[in-house]
Protein backbone atom coordinates (compact mmCIF):
# COMPACT_ATOMS: atom_id res chain seq x y z
CA UNK A 1 0.00 0.00 0.00
CA UNK A 2 1.40 4.06 -0.68
CA UNK A 3 -0.26 6.72 0.75
CA UNK A 4 -0.91 9.55 -0.74
CA UNK A 5 -1.82 8.91 -4.17
CA UNK A 6 -2.31 10.93 -7.27
CA UNK A 7 -5.50 11.52 -6.49
CA UNK A 8 -5.80 11.14 -2.84
CA UNK A 9 -3.72 13.43 -0.08
CA UNK A 10 -4.85 11.22 3.01
CA UNK A 11 -2.45 9.08 4.91
CA UNK A 12 -2.29 5.80 5.18
CA UNK A 13 -4.97 4.43 7.32
CA UNK A 14 -7.30 7.43 7.25
CA UNK A 15 -9.81 5.35 5.50
CA UNK A 16 -12.43 2.93 7.11
CA UNK A 17 -13.10 0.15 5.55
CA UNK A 18 -15.86 0.97 4.41
CA UNK A 19 -16.83 3.80 2.31
CA UNK A 20 -19.96 5.57 1.36
CA UNK A 21 -19.38 6.96 -2.35
CA UNK A 22 -21.77 9.52 -3.68
CA UNK A 23 -21.05 11.49 -7.15
CA UNK A 24 -21.35 15.09 -5.50
CA UNK A 25 -18.37 16.06 -3.46
CA UNK A 26 -20.84 18.25 -1.43
CA UNK A 27 -22.92 15.61 -0.74
CA UNK A 28 -20.19 13.71 0.75
CA UNK A 29 -19.31 16.42 3.63
CA UNK A 30 -23.12 16.78 4.14
CA UNK A 31 -23.39 13.26 4.99
CA UNK A 32 -20.08 13.52 7.17
CA UNK A 33 -21.91 16.64 8.79
CA UNK A 34 -25.04 15.35 9.23
CA UNK A 35 -24.26 11.33 9.55
CA UNK A 36 -21.53 10.85 10.64
CA UNK A 37 -19.93 11.68 14.89
CA UNK A 38 -16.53 12.82 15.03
CA UNK A 39 -16.28 13.08 11.34
CA UNK A 40 -12.52 14.94 9.80
CA UNK A 41 -11.91 15.61 6.38
CA UNK A 42 -9.40 13.08 5.12
CA UNK A 43 -8.73 14.35 1.26
CA UNK A 44 -9.27 17.30 -0.86
CA UNK A 45 -7.26 16.38 -4.10
CA UNK A 46 -9.66 17.81 -6.87
CA UNK A 47 -11.81 19.29 -3.90
CA UNK A 48 -13.40 15.29 -4.09
CA UNK A 49 -13.58 15.64 -0.61
CA UNK A 50 -13.11 12.42 1.66
CA UNK A 51 -14.11 11.88 5.31
CA UNK A 52 -13.90 9.66 7.69
CA UNK A 53 -16.14 9.61 11.24
CA UNK A 54 -17.78 6.85 13.08
CA UNK A 55 -21.50 5.64 12.62
CA UNK A 56 -23.30 4.36 15.65
CA UNK A 57 -19.56 3.90 16.93
CA UNK A 58 -17.94 2.06 13.66
CA UNK A 59 -15.27 3.51 11.50
CA UNK A 60 -17.05 4.75 8.12
CA UNK A 61 -15.94 6.72 5.51
CA UNK A 62 -17.74 8.82 2.86
CA UNK A 63 -15.98 10.08 -0.45
CA UNK A 64 -17.21 11.85 -3.44
CA UNK A 65 -16.15 10.12 -6.74
CA UNK A 66 -17.41 12.71 -9.36
CA UNK A 67 -20.05 11.23 -12.61
CA UNK A 68 -19.32 8.06 -14.71
CA UNK A 69 -17.64 5.28 -14.33
CA UNK A 70 -13.56 6.72 -15.25
CA UNK A 71 -13.84 9.37 -12.49
CA UNK A 72 -15.28 6.59 -10.13
CA UNK A 73 -12.57 4.04 -10.97
CA UNK A 74 -10.09 6.22 -10.57
CA UNK A 75 -10.95 6.43 -6.67
CA UNK A 76 -12.12 3.06 -5.73
CA UNK A 77 -9.50 1.68 -7.26
CA UNK A 78 -7.07 3.72 -5.00
CA UNK A 79 -9.18 3.39 -2.02
CA UNK A 80 -9.04 -0.26 -2.21
CA UNK A 81 -5.42 -0.70 -3.39
CA UNK A 82 -3.82 1.92 -1.01
CA UNK A 83 -6.14 2.57 1.31
CA UNK A 84 -7.34 -1.26 2.22
CA UNK A 85 -10.77 -0.07 1.55
CA UNK A 86 -13.11 -3.88 1.28
CA UNK A 87 -16.59 -2.29 1.18
CA UNK A 88 -18.01 0.15 -1.22
CA UNK A 89 -21.28 1.55 -1.00
CA UNK A 90 -22.22 3.83 -4.24
CA UNK A 91 -25.02 6.16 -2.80
CA UNK A 92 -26.32 7.55 -5.98
CA UNK A 93 -29.49 9.13 -7.93
CA UNK A 94 -30.91 7.61 -11.38
CA UNK A 95 -33.36 7.85 -13.57
CA UNK A 96 -36.32 6.10 -13.49
CA UNK A 97 -37.17 3.63 -16.28
CA UNK A 98 -39.98 1.03 -15.86
CA UNK A 99 -43.45 2.71 -15.24
CA UNK A 100 -43.77 1.21 -11.77
CA UNK A 101 -40.75 2.97 -10.39
CA UNK A 102 -41.94 6.52 -8.82
CA UNK A 103 -40.06 9.54 -8.08
CA UNK A 104 -38.29 9.28 -4.76
CA UNK A 105 -38.17 6.04 -4.79
CA UNK A 106 -34.83 4.00 -3.54
CA UNK A 107 -33.41 1.35 -5.78
CA UNK A 108 -31.14 -1.21 -4.18
CA UNK A 109 -28.88 -2.66 -7.51
CA UNK A 110 -28.72 -6.41 -7.88
CA UNK A 111 -27.02 -5.98 -11.12
CA UNK A 112 -26.10 -3.34 -13.65
CA UNK A 113 -26.11 -3.35 -17.28
CA UNK A 114 -23.99 -1.32 -19.65
CA UNK A 115 -22.85 0.43 -22.61
CA UNK A 116 -19.56 0.97 -20.92
CA UNK A 117 -16.32 -1.12 -22.01
CA UNK A 118 -14.47 -1.36 -18.83
CA UNK A 119 -15.96 -4.64 -17.73
CA UNK A 120 -15.45 -6.49 -21.18
CA UNK A 121 -11.92 -5.20 -20.95
CA UNK A 122 -11.75 -7.10 -17.79
CA UNK A 123 -12.31 -10.37 -19.51
CA UNK A 124 -11.24 -10.45 -22.81
CA UNK A 125 -14.12 -8.75 -24.87
CA UNK A 126 -16.74 -10.93 -22.65
CA UNK A 127 -19.64 -9.97 -20.57
CA UNK A 128 -19.20 -9.96 -17.17
CA UNK A 129 -21.92 -9.89 -15.25
CA UNK A 130 -21.79 -7.04 -12.81
CA UNK A 131 -23.67 -7.72 -9.87
CA UNK A 132 -23.71 -6.72 -6.10
CA UNK A 133 -22.08 -8.34 -3.58
CA UNK A 134 -24.71 -10.10 -2.07
CA UNK A 135 -23.71 -10.21 1.54
CA UNK A 136 -23.85 -6.07 1.31
CA UNK A 137 -26.90 -6.04 -0.75
CA UNK A 138 -28.59 -8.76 1.87
CA UNK A 139 -27.51 -6.17 4.74
CA UNK A 140 -29.13 -3.06 2.58
CA UNK A 141 -32.22 -4.57 2.13
CA UNK A 142 -32.49 -5.59 5.98
CA UNK A 143 -31.39 -2.05 7.09
CA UNK A 144 -34.62 -1.17 5.04
CA UNK A 145 -36.97 -3.12 6.66
CA UNK A 146 -35.74 -2.46 9.87
CA UNK A 147 -36.02 1.38 9.25
CA UNK A 148 -39.28 0.92 7.68
CA UNK A 149 -38.08 2.66 4.21
CA UNK A 150 -39.30 1.13 1.24
CA UNK A 151 -36.86 0.21 -1.41
CA UNK A 152 -36.84 -1.18 -5.15
CA UNK A 153 -34.12 -4.16 -5.57
CA UNK A 154 -33.23 -5.12 -8.95
CA UNK A 155 -31.66 -4.24 -12.14
CA UNK A 156 -30.11 -0.63 -13.19
CA UNK A 157 -28.31 0.15 -16.40
CA UNK A 158 -25.21 2.26 -16.22
CA UNK A 159 -24.70 5.00 -19.07
CA UNK A 160 -21.50 6.36 -20.69
CA UNK A 161 -23.74 8.93 -22.24
CA UNK A 162 -25.63 11.30 -20.16
CA UNK A 163 -27.21 12.90 -23.39
CA UNK A 164 -27.79 9.40 -25.05
CA UNK A 165 -28.45 9.69 -29.09
CA UNK A 166 -30.65 6.60 -29.38
CA UNK A 167 -33.99 7.76 -27.28
CA UNK A 168 -35.32 4.36 -28.38
CA UNK A 169 -33.11 2.51 -25.90
CA UNK A 170 -35.02 3.38 -22.63
CA UNK A 171 -37.97 1.89 -23.45
CA UNK A 172 -35.62 -1.61 -24.46
CA UNK A 173 -34.47 -1.16 -21.02
CA UNK A 174 -37.65 -0.60 -19.24
CA UNK A 175 -39.03 -3.97 -21.25
CA UNK A 176 -35.96 -5.62 -20.09
CA UNK A 177 -37.35 -4.73 -16.42
CA UNK A 178 -34.30 -2.25 -15.82
CA UNK A 179 -35.47 -0.06 -13.23
CA UNK A 180 -33.35 2.71 -13.71
CA UNK A 181 -30.40 4.42 -15.39
CA UNK A 182 -27.03 6.24 -13.81
CA UNK A 183 -23.90 6.65 -14.84
CA UNK A 184 -21.20 4.22 -12.42
CA UNK A 185 -22.44 1.21 -11.04
CA UNK A 186 -21.16 -1.29 -13.54
CA UNK A 187 -17.77 -0.52 -13.13
CA UNK A 188 -18.03 -0.44 -9.56
CA UNK A 189 -19.27 -3.73 -9.66
CA UNK A 190 -16.94 -4.86 -12.37
CA UNK A 191 -13.85 -3.20 -10.31
CA UNK A 192 -14.80 -4.34 -7.10
CA UNK A 193 -14.87 -7.72 -8.95
CA UNK A 194 -11.39 -7.70 -10.33
CA UNK A 195 -9.90 -5.77 -7.02
CA UNK A 196 -11.46 -8.80 -4.14
CA UNK A 197 -14.02 -6.00 -2.96
CA UNK A 198 -17.59 -6.16 -1.48
CA UNK A 199 -19.70 -3.28 -3.97
CA UNK A 200 -23.18 -2.17 -3.51
CA UNK A 201 -25.27 0.71 -5.40
CA UNK A 202 -27.91 2.38 -4.08
CA UNK A 203 -29.86 5.11 -6.33
CA UNK A 204 -32.53 7.00 -5.20
CA UNK A 205 -34.85 8.04 -8.35
CA UNK A 206 -34.39 11.89 -9.08
CA UNK A 207 -36.06 12.07 -12.65
CA UNK A 208 -38.26 9.76 -14.71
CA UNK A 209 -37.46 9.40 -18.51
CA UNK A 210 -40.60 7.98 -19.68
CA UNK A 211 -43.22 9.59 -16.99
CA UNK A 212 -41.39 12.66 -16.92
CA UNK A 213 -40.91 14.82 -13.65
CA UNK A 214 -38.27 15.32 -11.20
CA UNK A 215 -37.52 15.80 -7.62
CA UNK A 216 -37.68 19.47 -6.39
CA UNK A 217 -33.98 19.84 -4.54
CA UNK A 218 -35.83 19.82 -0.95
CA UNK A 219 -38.05 16.50 -1.91
CA UNK A 220 -34.06 15.22 -3.24
CA UNK A 221 -33.06 15.91 0.70
CA UNK A 222 -35.43 13.78 2.28
CA UNK A 223 -35.44 11.19 0.03
CA UNK A 224 -31.44 11.09 -0.16
CA UNK A 225 -31.45 11.23 3.63
CA UNK A 226 -33.38 7.97 3.92
CA UNK A 227 -30.77 6.38 1.19
CA UNK A 228 -27.91 7.87 3.51
CA UNK A 229 -29.66 5.91 6.89
CA UNK A 230 -30.30 2.39 4.98
CA UNK A 231 -26.43 2.67 3.72
CA UNK A 232 -24.97 3.69 6.88
CA UNK A 233 -26.64 1.07 8.57
CA UNK A 234 -26.01 -1.71 6.31
CA UNK A 235 -22.02 -0.27 6.17
CA UNK A 236 -22.03 -0.77 10.19
CA UNK A 237 -23.85 -3.95 10.51
CA UNK A 238 -20.50 -6.12 8.72
N1 LIG B 1 -29.44 9.41 -16.80
C1 LIG B 1 -28.24 9.09 -16.30
N2 LIG B 1 -27.91 9.27 -15.04
C2 LIG B 1 -28.83 9.82 -14.22
C3 LIG B 1 -30.09 10.18 -14.68
C4 LIG B 1 -30.41 9.95 -16.03
O1 LIG B 1 -31.51 10.25 -16.49
N3 LIG B 1 -30.78 10.71 -13.63
C5 LIG B 1 -29.94 10.67 -12.57
N4 LIG B 1 -28.77 10.13 -12.93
Amino acid sequence: MAAPTPHISAASGAFAPVVLLPGDPRRASHIAERHLEDAAQVTAVRNMLGFTGTYHGTPVSVMGTGMGIPSLSIYATELIRDYGVTELIRVGSCGGLTDDVELRDIIVATGASTDSGVNRRRIHGFDLSAVADYGLLRRAVEAAERLGHPVRVGPIYSSDLFYAPEPELMATLAGLGILGVEMEAAGLYGLAAAEGAKALTIATVSDHLHKGGHLSSEERETSFDEMMEIALHAAVAG
